[in-house]
C-alpha cells in the first residue's frame, strides 16, 4: 500500500491548476493543495467558473476539489504542511536590465524560493515545473542551502510538456514523463518518490529520469524542436506561394517519410502560446552567455521566421484588398492562440490585429472563448476594436474576415449565410488552412490560403 503523502503546488496557472487536477484525480490517497498569491484565481478555482479554459478540466475539479484537492491562499501553511512541493509559477520574459527581451524573468521563482526557505519546519522535495533556464536547480539549492537552520531539501526538475487544448489528455496519457535529480543517495530517493507518484497512472517504461541539467535542458530543446518545425513549414509556405506549389501537399510528402512524421507540419499564420517564444528566446540567451554565437543565430532565426510570417500576413492582406486597409471592417475570426483554449498569450491575433489598426483598419473580433482576454489585449485600441461573440454577426458588414484560430466551429459556418452579409468584393485569409477553399470561391469570395495559390475572381 503507497503510503499517503501531501502535495503542495505553488502556483495556480495553466500548468499548476490542470497538474495537480490530474494528480488528485490519480492519486486519490495522496492529498493535493494548490496555493497562489493571487486571491482572485485562488476564488475562481473555488468557484463554478474556473479560471481557464481546458476541455475534460471542469469534470476532474467537480471530481476532485474538496475530496483531495484543495485551492488556497495560504502559501506559508502550505509549505509547512506538505512534503512534496511543485513550484509552477510564471517565469516570463524579462523586460528590464540585462537580457531584456531574451532572459526569463526568475524574480517570482526566486521569491517562491525564498518562502520555501522561510516557512519549511521538514524535510522538503522541491520539484521545478516551471520552464527555467538550465541550472536554475543549482540556484535553488543555494536559496535553500543557507537557511541556517536543518531543514533537508532535494532539489528535482520534472518539466510540463503537455499543450494547452489538450491538457488533461496529455497529462493523463503523457508521452514521457522527466525527472532529473542530482546523482546523491539523497537525490535519487527524491526522485524515487516522484516515480512512485507518477507510476500510478504512467506505464514505468514512461517514465524518464535523467541528470538535472540535462532535465531542465530537455524541456528547452523540446519547445525549440516543435517550434522550428512549425517555422520551417511556414517558411516553406511563403515558397510555395512563390510557386504555384500548395503547402499541403508538401507537408503530406514530407511528414510521410517515418524518420520527419506528420505532426506539427501545419502551415500557419505564425505560432503563438506563452512558451514557443519564449522558451526559444531564453535558449537563445543561454547559448550567448555561454559564447556560443553560432548556435544561438541558429535558434533565433525560428522566431525571425515567426515574425516574417506574421509580417507577410498582414501584406498579404493589404495587397489583396488594393493596398489600402483604411476604414475597411475587418473581421477576426479566432482570438485565442490555438483552438479549444481562451488562452490569448503571444497570440497571432494580437499581432495581426495590430498589424491592422496600424493601417487604420476597423477590427472585429470573434472568438468562442477568448473574448475577455482578446479585449484586455487590445484594450488601448478603444473606438478601433469591437468585440462580437456570434460569427455571423461578427463578419455581417465586413470587407474582410481573417481565420486566426482553428476551431472547429469555423469550418461549420454558413458561409453563403455570410457572403450575403458582407461587402463586395468579399475577401477570405485563412490563417489556419481550415475552411473549404474551393467551396468559399464557388460563393463568391477571393480566398487567400497560406501556401496555396489564391482562388480569386479578379481576372
Ligand atoms: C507547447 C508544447 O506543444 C508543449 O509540449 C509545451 O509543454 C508547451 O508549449 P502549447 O503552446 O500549449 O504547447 O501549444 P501547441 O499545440 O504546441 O501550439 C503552439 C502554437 O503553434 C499554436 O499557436 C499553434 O496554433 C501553432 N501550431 C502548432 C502551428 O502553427 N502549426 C502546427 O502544425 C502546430
Ligand atoms: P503558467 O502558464 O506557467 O502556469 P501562469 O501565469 O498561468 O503561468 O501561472 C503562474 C501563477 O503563479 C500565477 O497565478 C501567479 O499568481 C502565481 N505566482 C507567481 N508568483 C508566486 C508566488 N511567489 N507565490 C505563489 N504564487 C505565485
Amino acid at each position: 500500500m503507497t503510503q499517503k503523502r501531501n502535495i503542495l503546488c505553488i502556483g495556480a496557472g495553466y500548468v499548476g491548476g490542470p497538474t495537480m487536477a490530474v494528480i488528485a484525480h490519480k492519486c486519490p490517497q495522496y492529498r493535493v493543495t494548490v496555493v497562489d498569491v493571487n486571491a482572485r484565481r485562488i476564488g475562481q478555482w473555488n468557484s463554478e467558473r474556473l479560471p481557464i479554459y481546458e476541455p475534460g478540466l471542469d469534470d476532474l475539479i467537480r471530481a476532485t476539489r474538496g475530496k483531495n484537492l484543495f485551492f488556497s491562499t495560504d502559501i506559508a501553511g502550505g509549505i509547512r504542511d506538505n512534503d512534496i512541493i511543485f513550484v509552477s509559477v510564471n517565469t516570463p520574459t524579462k523586460s528590464y536590465g540585462e537580457g531584456a527581451g531574451m532572459a526569463a524573468d526568475l524574480q517570482f521563482w526566486e521569491a517562491t524560493a525564498r518562502q520555501i526557505l522561510q516557512y519549511a519546519e521538514s524535510p522538503k522535495i522541491v520539484v521545478e515545473k516551471s520552464t527555467l533556464p538550465v541550472k536554475t536547480a543549482l540556484a535553488l539549492e543555494r536559496i535553500l542551502g543557507n537557511g541556517g537552520h536543518e531543514v533537508r531539501f532535494d532539489v528535482l526538475s520534472n518539466p510540463e510538456f503537455m499543450a494547452e487544448g489538450s491538457a488533461i489528455r496529455d497529462l493523463e496519457e503523457p508521452d514521457r514523463v522527466l525527472i532529473g535529480s542530482r546523482g546523491t543517495p539523497g537525490g535519487l530517493a527524491a526522485r524515487q518518490t516522484l516515480v512512485d507518484l507518477y507510476a500510478h497512472w504512467v506505464p514505468r517504461e514512461k517514465i524518464v529520469t535523467s541528470n538535472i541539467w540535462s532535465s531542465e535542458l530537455s524541456k528547452l530543446v523540446s519547445n525549440a524542436f516543435l517550434a522550428q518545425r512549425i517555422s520551417s513549414i511556414n517558411a516553406v509556405s511563403a515558397l510555395c506561394e512563390a510557386t504555384e506549389a500548395d503547402v499541403s501537399e508538401v507537408a503530406r510528402a514530407v511528414g510521410m517519410d517515418s524518420r520527419v512524421g506528420p505532426k506539427f507540419l501545419n502551415a500557419s499564420v505564425g505560432f503563438g502560446g506563452s512558451c514557443f517564444k519564449k522558451d526559444i528566446l531564453n535558449l537563445v540567451y543561454l547559448c550567448r552567455r555561454y559564447g556560443l554565437e553560432e548556435v544561438a543565430d541558429y535558434w533565433e532565426g525560428v522566431v525571425r521566421i515567426n515574425n516574417y510570417q506574421l509580417a507577410r500576413f498582414t501584406r498579404t492582406m493589404l495587397r489583396a484588398m488594393f493596398n489600402t486597409l483604411t476604414g475597411k471592417k475587418i473581421c477576426l475570426l479566432g482570438f485565442a492562440f490555438k483552438a479549444n483554449t481562451g488562452d490569448t498569450r503571444e497570440s497571432p491575433a494580437i499581432y495581426i490585429a495590430r498589424n491592422l489598426l496600424a493601417e487604420r483598419a476597423v477590427v472585429v473580433v470573434s472568438d468562442p472563448q477568448a473574448l475577455a482576454n482578446a479585449a484586455a489585449d487590445l484594450k488601448d485600441a478603444d473606438g478601433q476594436v469591437s468585440f462580437v461573440a456570434d460569427p455571423y454577426e461578427a463578419t455581417a458588414g465586413c470587407h474582410a474576415v481573417a481565420v486566426m484560430t482553428e476551431w472547429d466551429l469555423y469550418r461549420e459556418l454558413d458561409f453563403e449565410r455570410i457572403f450575403e452579409t458582407m461587402l463586395k468584393p468579399a475577401f477570405i485569409f485563412d490563417g489556419r488552412n481550415v475552411l473549404d477553399h474551393r467551396r468559399c470561391f464557388e460563393i463568391g469570395f477571393n480566398v487567400y490560403p497560406i501556401g496555396k495559390p489564391p482562388l480569386t475572381h479578379f481576372s
